[in-house]
């Protein structure tokens, strides 16, 4: 090993500033395998504490583009293709519905996930409950797909971003996630190097995100605007609501059949409203040249029209999974939570939920977890629902009576009920282009 890691560490913990080829060396010697797990955790930690600065910013991006091969999307389909990215919430499962709908519109959507990180589901762990789903295509087979059918989804791989993907895993059990720079470093590490031409953000704010307040989301937006723009990306970032699980559904395979039915124009209205709203930036951003208010349009007609869920069955089927509903995975144990009195919910905190999804069995404690893609919560009544004394607020998808239990309480005192009705919040908080 040639590279000093423990030096770098010891630089970054005592605040010093790194130049780019020392952030090169580092993170190129780590995707080789040259430097420990242990060591970038340490390296993770010490950069949590002092931060990066925007130009150490921007070199971990580009070493972490330059670990893997890149795409240019567009290029290879002669079209414009686009993307979206969540920074990560609890019940997040955005991607699964706003793909097939801008693919309906005749929009090619080309992008590279994430799997679960901290108490936020990741699209690929939501992806892997289909039966059959695979994420990992070669960059041929990605290529091909997007041009086929409009849509592919993949993970980091070998070939890509491999950087990220290692990172990605250590950081999830290291508690280094909420960071700007590696959260900026990480999405769009993976959006350059998956090729898409025009890329919308959607930053989450709130109990439920690795940003808690507005002012920290809007700095993580500009700062992941600036990475886009440097590699001649067009980006948009939407900075929305997680004070809530988003929709009703956390957990894979519950995400998943909530994503499905709300490509089917049946989903619920904070999840649906945010669906649209992404879908409307993404078409306007396109080659369709078109408004917001006509991407929104086509968005709704692809949904009402029944093509979005055509869109949804044809592309699960190219990445080989069964996009029949009724293969999801199911829990064999379902327990209700029970209102205690009645009122209306004033809160209902995303954190505790996310964290029972995970303690179910549906996210990892560990880098190497096995995941129970069946498992989860699903959130009856939501912020400013009435609710009557011993009615349902949650359901508990779970593996075991113990396990079921434990979620029980852990949802039942993530709801504060009071008798007024809490003011209504909007999804979309800010949009910053
Ligand atoms: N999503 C990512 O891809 N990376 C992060 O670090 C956080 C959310």
């Amino acid at each position: 090993m040639t590279i000093r890691a423990a030096e770098l560490i010891q630089a970054k913990r005592d605040g010093k500033e790194l130049d780019a080829a020392q952030l090169t060396e580092l993170i190129l010697a780590y995707a080789r395998g040259e430097v420990p797990d242990y060591q970038l955790a340490a390296f993770c930690m010490a950069v949590y504490f002092q931060g990066l600065s925007s130009a150490e910013t921007f070199a971990l991006t580009d070493a972490m583009v330059r670990s893997g091969a890149s795409i240019a999307l567009g290029e290879a389909l002669g079209r414009k293709v686009v993307d979206k990215h969540s920074t990560g919430g609890v019940g997040d499962k955005t991607t699964l519905a706003v793909g097939p709908i801008v693919a309906a519109c005749g929009v090619p959507f080309g992008k590279m996930s994430g799997r679960g990180l901290g108490h936020t589901g990741g699209t690929l762990d939501k992806l892997e409950a289909i039966p059959g789903f695979r994420v990992e295509l070669t960059l041929d087979e990605f290529v091909a797909q997007l041009r086929e059918t409009g849509l592919a989804i993949i993970g980091q791989t070998a070939d890509l971003v491999p950087a990220d993907k290692l990172l990605y895993g250590l950081r999830d059990v290291t508690a280094t996630v909420d960071n700007v720079s590696l959260i900026a470093a990480s999405i769009m590490s993976k959006k350059i190097a998956a090729g898409a031409d025009a890329i919308v953000l959607d930053v989450k704010v709130g109990d439920g995100a690795f940003m808690k307040s507005l002012a920290d989301a809007r700095v993580l937006a500009e700062t992941m605007i600036s990475l886009g723009r440097r590699a001649g990306r067009e980006v948009v970032a939407v900075l929305t609501d997680m004070e809530q699980p988003l929709g009703r559904a956390v957990g894979n395979a519950l995400e998943v059949r909530e994503a499905a039915a709300t490509v089917r124009g049946e989903g619920p209205d904070d999840f649906t409203e945010l669906v649209l709203d992404s879908c409307a930036h993404l078409l306007a951003l396109s080659d369709l040249e078109i408004t917001e208010e006509e991407g929104r349009r086509r968005a709704e007609a692809a949904v009402a029209d029944g093509s979005a869920f055509d869109a949804y069955e044809r592309w699960v089927r190219a990445q080989g999974g069964d996009p029949d509903l009724a293969a999801l995975p199911k829990a064999p144990l379902i327990r209700e939570v029970f209102a205690q009195r009645g009122g209306y919910v004033q809160e209902l905190a995303a954190l505790p939920v996310g964290l029972a999804a995970v303690h179910l069995g549906g996210g990892r404690r560990a880098k190497d977890d096995a995941i129970d893609h069946s498992v989860g919560v699903v959130c009856l009544k939501k912020r400013g629902d009435a609710v009557g004394d011993g009615e349902p607020l949650a359901e508990i998808h779970a593996r075991d009576e113990t396990s079921a239990e434990q979620a029980a309480a852990d949802v039942l005192a993530a709801y504060r009920l009071g008798d007024e009705e809490p003011r209504a919040r909007p999804i979309v908080l800010d949009t910053l282009a």
